[in-house]
């Protein structure tokens, strides 16, 4: 049987310290890096470039165009890019609703786990998302679900919000990640859970040393890294 590149999946609710943790941990490993909720959101915004109607050839054109954004290297994927659209446009209120909004149609979802499994190459692969561990990765060697109280990501998000120079207040991320809390964790296909098998590990009263340190423990005891 062909042995598969080693995968470590990190899972979680937004804010809840996923995306720093696995950029850590890659760097730590040096493996390859996918932020799986990126493609979504290039998704949306070449979605919502072209037509903001979800039809099906809306969608299929935001797939083609999709491809313009993955850098390919002997049949895998090594790299996502952006290309032209800027990070503050990625990471506004409107993509991350759009992104979270065509997340939970099954059609785009089935579309973009192969994309997701070409990042798979040697020596492994650092992921995070909201089904990495479940349904993208089930045979991940190694897998992590982080949560946090939502006051805490709420916080953390106005904080990087704020620096990156959006005006932009409590209450508004509040409603804004309950609703996206609810959307993700409800859909019917591929929700926001933790696998069977994961490591849970609660953010809410940690720095993220603390957090770092216990995910490299886990690490360090796992007898296929
Ligand atoms: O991780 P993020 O906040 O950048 O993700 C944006 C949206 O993309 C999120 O609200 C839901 C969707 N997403 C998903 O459904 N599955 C993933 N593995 C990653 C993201």
């Amino acid at each position: 049987m062909i042995k598969l590149p080693p995968v470590i999946t990190i899972d979680g609710p937004s804010g809840s310290g996923k995306s720093v943790l696995s950029k850590e941990l890659s760097k730590y490993l040096n493996w390859y890096h996918l932020e799986s909720g990126m493609i979504y959101r290039i998704f949306a915004c070449l979605f919502l470039q072209k037509k903001s109607l979800i039809l099906k050839k809306n969608l299929i054109i935001a797939f083609k165009n999709l491809e313009n954004h993955f850098i390919y290297k002997k049949g895998a994927i090594k790299k996502l890019i952006n290309k032209n659209f800027k990070y503050n446009y990625i990471i506004s209120n409107n993509i991350t609703y759009t992104a979270s909004k065509l997340a939970t149609i099954k059609y785009v979802r089935k579309n973009l786990l192969n994309k997701q499994r070409l990042f798979r190459q040697s020596p492994g692969l650092i992921t995070n998302g909201r089904d990495m561990g479940t349904i993208v990765f089930p045979d991940a060697i190694l897998k992590f679900f982080l949560k946090a109280e939502l006051k805490c990501r709420v916080q953390r998000r106005l904080y990087e919000l704020k620096k990156r120079g959006f005006q932009i207040n409590f209450q508004d991320i509040f409603l804004q990640m309950k609703h996206r809390d609810d959307r993700d964790t409800n859909r019917s296909y591929a929700p926001l859970q933790p696998s069977k098998n994961a490591i849970i590990i609660d953010s809410s009263k940690m720095t993220f040393k603390e957090v770092l340190h216990i995910a490299i423990k886990h690490i360090k005891k796992n007898q296929y890294i």
